[in-house]
């Protein structure tokens, strides 16, 4: 299919605007992406004209707004390829669903002794709330490495799997590597030893999204890193598993009858969904789904691809650029370091040239340690940016060295 980037750049507003003078390049995508116009319509439709509040009352909008959000769940299933609506739980975005995961999983399978892994190359919200349940249940996490091209040493998990070992958790795409991870192998392995999988979707969600085909027991993903609002996310679990655990959080809705005495659940999803949901933004994450699908994923993944491979050949063409994750399956994320130039310096120069990018250990920590250094310049891009911006992006960071040179 034709790419039509001009037609595309003209559904996102934002991308219109100046900074400093200076027409905005946004390379800041892996942190949020911009939301096209449908999205913005969604929101502002449902506000006018539907808003209230969902599986709670018997009128008209009540019933208009609950159908809404039961149709974006619908939608959100067929975009993962779920079996069922039953397995997709709105949260608040892929924290909130990790930290139900650490809970609820926690809380059911983990106990003293036993074992939780997580990567190296994991954002802070995999690995904290891993730690937290290892704390609160005196477990151990233990560490799958990654070598220092960013790929991870997938050939170690045999012997770091153990009888005691409940559940592994792992990205599927490195937010500040770039590095695409080989998930669907890592689960074949885990499961091989009965060890559960919750995969970090995040990033990834953006080019492959079948949890059926990867086999993922758990998949988390936040709705504003595709195109969608903030504060909606979700968490996709196996039936069978989300049946037996826990509930995280208490409140309305995820109840089936209270009383003082005892209360019981109401089914699943709902089980999960304590307090009024964020059903706007679950519309509004439907209408960012279709969007991308009309755009076409394979068709915005190959052009990042492309546009990764161009701004690589073109910053590896300066002098003293340091490339931080080299892994050979990498997706459109650029983390680099101008010589000695602390990356806030490069950033704030790039900041004043119009030029978003993200600067600092990009909520990775154990990643900038490996790599003995403090943070990294990145340069996340969408399908929404274009060579002519990663040209921008090449002056920026000559003026950056003639400055600090
Ligand atoms: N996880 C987001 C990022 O990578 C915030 O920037």
């Amino acid at each position: 299919m034709s790419f039509d980037i001009n037609k595309i750049r003209s559904e996102f507003p934002i991308l219109n605007r100046q900074v400093h003078g200076k027409p905005l390049v946004y390379f800041d995508n892996a942190a949020t992406t911009q939301k096209p116009l449908c999205v913005l319509e969604t929101i502002r439709h449902f506000h006018n004209q539907i808003n209230a509040n969902i599986h709670r009352g018997v009128h008209k909008l009540s019933d208009e707004s609950t159908q809404a959000y039961e149709d974006a769940r619908e939608t959100v299933r067929a975009f993962i390829n779920a079996k069922n609506t039953r397995e997709i739980v709105f949260t608040s975005g892929a924290t909130a669903s990790i930290n139900l995961v650490a809970f609820s999983f926690g809380e059911a399978f983990v106990r003293e002794g036993d074992e939780v892994i997580v990567s190296e190359m994991e954002h802070h919200s995999n690995i904290v709330p891993w730690q937290m349940l290892c704390e609160r249940k005196k477990a151990t996490l233990t560490v799958l490495p990654m070598n220092d091209n960013g790929e991870l040493m997938v050939e170690k998990l045999d012997e770091l799997i153990g009888p005691k070992t409940k559940i592994l958790a792992v990205t599927q795409l490195s937010n500040s590597l770039g590095t695409i991870t080989p998930v669907k192998e890592i689960i074949a392995l885990a499961h091989s030893h009965n060890v559960k999988v919750l995969v970090d979707g995040a990033q990834g969600v953006k080019h492959d999204a079948d949890v059926q085909d990867m086999d993922a027991d758990f998949y988390v993903f936040s709705g504003h890193k595709i195109y969608g609002p903030t504060g909606i996310g979700v968490l996709y679990g196996k039936e069978k598993l989300l049946e037996v655990l826990p509930p995280w959080q208490g409140g309305g809705d995820m109840i089936s009858r209270v009383s003082f005495d005892t209360t019981t659940y109401n089914d699943l999803p709902f089980k999960f969904e304590a307090g009024t949901a964020n059903f706007i933004g679950a519309a509004g994450l439907a209408t960012a789904l279709q969007y991308y699908q009309s755009v076409g994923i394979e068709a915005a993944t190959r052009y990042e691809e492309e546009l990764l491979q161009y701004a690589t050949q073109r910053l590896t063409s300066l002098d003293d650029i340091r490339i931080i994750g080299t892994a050979l399956h990498k997706a459109a994320i650029l983390s680099f370091l101008v010589g000695n130039i602390h990356p806030y310096d490069t950033g704030m120069i790039l900041d004043k040239l119009g030029i978003a990018v993200r600067t600092g250990a990009h909520c990775t920590e154990p990643v900038m340690t490996h790599y003995g250094i403090d943070g990294t310049v990145r340069a996340s891009l969408a399908f929404y940016n274009t060579r002519e911006e990663v040209d921008r992006l090449i002056e920026g960071v000559e003026r950056v060295k003639l400055m600090f040179g």
